[in-house]
């Protein structure tokens, strides 16, 4: 089984898909430390990174924009030659701010976008404007060409065409009837101001607070001399995405709805054609011995020790109730191995500590970057 540095060899991007919860945050961390410190220059895209590794990658001040993580926190891990680690929070509404300044024709029709009220709820809204906001500062630093790799933790999406579809979804917005409708001159927006139906739109004005058919067309109509800009940078983000620079790892846990979701996302991705990279199943919990424990037996051992029957007792069957979990996740392994055959799985143990620093990520890189055979002997060790 390769290791994360094989699997990445090569490659621009590395895209780490999957559910909300299960480890991406620190998975992409721990391969951007991992990586930096083989001597490439790397950026992580991070998206809600818990407060304490946030703190700890010198993230806390972070606005939309490439830091770098103190090379004085990583001298202790080896970082090889010119070796970088850089970190982003990634800011949705700011991507959106900064995309559509760019297409803007001056500051003025800049201005009257972004201070429109409409704008900002959708801006906000927008289905899927995470996702697709990702990408786009993925491509945006992709395309200044800084770093050897890119890794992008994606926002938790249910499901990872939301990802996918992402710039699919922004150009059949833009492209949409709803748009088209407020954009063109006989537009509804333009139908409705000209028939007086002055009753209507005042009511409409004390429910909402403000005058919604004049900021409606007003943003649609700003926001239409963006479009092609929009839609043509919609385009080549989609490609990024499959190009052969970009590959997609897979993170997941060990239960078995996690191990379904990692199927089900490889699928979606080999369908979209995309790279699929590999899986890491994250939080593995292995098992003490090859016996199932009896309890009896476990709880003499362990009272031996302590001294105390009633805590001996409840620490035995916590231990039994481990084993079983242990026994459940080598289960659900075993199937992910089955429906993948041979794509590359690497698993990381439930270590006995969060992760919120970068000795945390360099022990996770014990087995995201180890051989096979130091990762089976940590694991069983
Ligand atoms: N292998 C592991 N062993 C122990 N704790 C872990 C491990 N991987 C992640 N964690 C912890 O689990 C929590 C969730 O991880 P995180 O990476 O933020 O998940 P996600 O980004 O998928 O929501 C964090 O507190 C993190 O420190
Ligand atoms: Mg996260």
């Amino acid at each position: 089984m390769p290791s994360i540095e094989q699997i990445l060899e090569d490659r621009e991007i590395c895209i780490c898909a999957g559910s909300g919860g299960v480890g991406k945050t620190t998975t992409s961390a721990a391969i951007g430390l991992g990586m930096a410190s083989r001597g490439l220059k790397v950026c992580v895209l991070t998206i809600d990174p818990a407060k304490r590794l946030a703190d700890s990658l010198g993230l806390e001040e972070l606005g939309n924009e490439a830091t770098r993580v103190d090379p004085g926190l990583l001298s202790e891990h080896q970082i090889n030659g010119d070796g970088e680690l850089w970190a982003m929070m990634l800011d949705a509404k700011e991507t959106f701010d900064a995309l559509v300044a760019r297409h803007a024709e001056d500051a003025e029709a800049r201005d009257r976008v972004l201070d429109n009220r409409i704008y900002q709820q959708i801006s906000n809204a927008l289905a899927g404007s995470q996702e697709y906001m990702a990408m786009e500062k993925l491509f945006e630093i992709h395309s200044e060409g800084r770093f050897d790799l890119l890794v992008l933790d994606t926002p938790p999406s249910r499901n990872v065409l939301d990802f996918l579809d992402a710039p699919k979804r922004l150009t059949q917005f833009i492209e949409g009837r709803s748009l088209q409708m407020f954009i063109r001159p006989t537009g509804f927006a333009a139908r409705v101001a000209g028939r007086g139906t002055g009753v209507v739109l005042s009511v409409l004005k004390k429910i909402v607070g403000f005058d919604l058919f004049a900021d409606l067309s007003e943003f649609f109509n700003a926001f239409s001399g963006m479009i092609d800009g929009f839609r043509d940078r919609a385009h080549r983000v989609s490609s990024l995405l499959g190009d052969e620079k970009t590959c997609f790892v897979v993170v997941c846990g060990p239960q078995g709805e996690p191990v379904d979701e990692a199927v089900y996302f490889h699928s979606k991705l080999m369908e979209n054609e995309m790279n699929f990279a590999g899986v890491v199943v994250n939080r593995v919990r292995y098992r003490f011995g090859t016996k199932v424990p009896k309890l009896r037996e476990l709880t003499d051992r362990i009272d031996s020790e302590l001294d105390d029957s009633d805590l001996a007792e409840r620490i035995a069957r916590n231990l039994i109730e481990y084993d079983a979990l242990a026994v459940r996740d080598a289960k659900n392994i075993a199937r992910l191995t089955d429906s993948l055959e041979d794509e590359p799985i690497i698993r990381v143990p439930y270590l006995d500590t969060d992760v919120h620093d970068i000795d945390g990520l360099a022990e996770i890189n014990r087995y995201l970057f180890g051989t096979e055979e130091e990762r089976s002997r940590l694991a069983t060790g």
